[in-house]
């Protein structure tokens, strides 16, 4: 049997739209098919990259120039790949990340208004193009989000912006999701098991289609 790769899957959205729950329900799908999983988080995922966290999310912090915000979110993107999420994908592992490069388009480029090519340019001298094969958008109203998550802990440095920011978010992931095949959009305003509904056909799928190509 010809040895097949781990599919790699990423989750996004703006504050509150249940991204972690929905990684913990790809989990258990998975494991259900026997299925190896890896769950990870971007910025993080490695002892390096969560430290460029740590550094990105102080909200002490009000000095970082947005050049800089953008170049520490791929270098501890480059880390993860390299350290982490390649050589997972290359044991058959399934990867399921908390966040990825749409993010860095989301935020750094909509959020912060930098432009959209230099984040491309970054993406392909960076990563070489290295893309997930799926990406779930979790989407919501930006306030009912923002409610969701400041029930749960203080504000860091990103969620102490206001609604336009989170606004120009959320419209660059509406976006991006209608760009090509590998996005899904799943409606998140409404209650865990409706968002269950929605992502389980969607990882069944892609569980089948792994299996017809080994
Ligand atoms: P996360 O832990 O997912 O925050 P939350 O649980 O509040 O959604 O991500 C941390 C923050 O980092 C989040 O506010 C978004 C921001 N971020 C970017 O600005 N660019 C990026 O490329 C990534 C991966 C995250």
């Amino acid at each position: 049997m010809t040895q097949v790769e781990g599919r790699f899957i990423t989750i996004e959205g703006v504050e509150g739209v249940g991204k972690s729950t929905s990684v913990a329900m790809i989990e258990s799908i998975l494991s259900r098919h026997g299925i190896s999983c890896l769950s990870t988080r971007e910025p993080g995922g490695t002892a390096l990259s969560e430290k460029i966290r740590a550094l990105l999310l102080d909200r002490d912090d009000t000095s970082m120039d947005p050049m800089v915000e953008l170049l520490l979110m791929f270098a501890a993107r480059v880390q993860h790949v390299e350290e982490s999420i390649k050589p997972a994908l290359a044991r058959g592992t399934w990867v399921v990340c908390d966040r990825y490069t749409d993010s860095t388009y989301a935020y750094q480029g909509g959020g912060r208004q930098i432009d959209m090519q230099v984040i491309e340019r970054l993406e392909q001298i960076t990563l070489d193009n290295f893309r997930p094969d799926l990406t779930l958008v979790l989407d919501m109203p930006v306030a009912a989000g923002r409610k969701r998550a400041d029930q749960r802990s203080a504000r860091d440095r990103f969620e102490s912006e206001d609604l336009a920011f989170f606004e120009r978010v959320r419209d660059v992931f509406l976006e991006r999701a209608s760009l090509g095949d590998r996005y899904r959009l799943i409606d998140a305003g409404g209650d865990v098991e409706s968002v269950r509904a929605q992502i389980k056909p969607v990882i069944e799928n892609e569980i089948r289609a792994s299996r017809l190509q080994k």
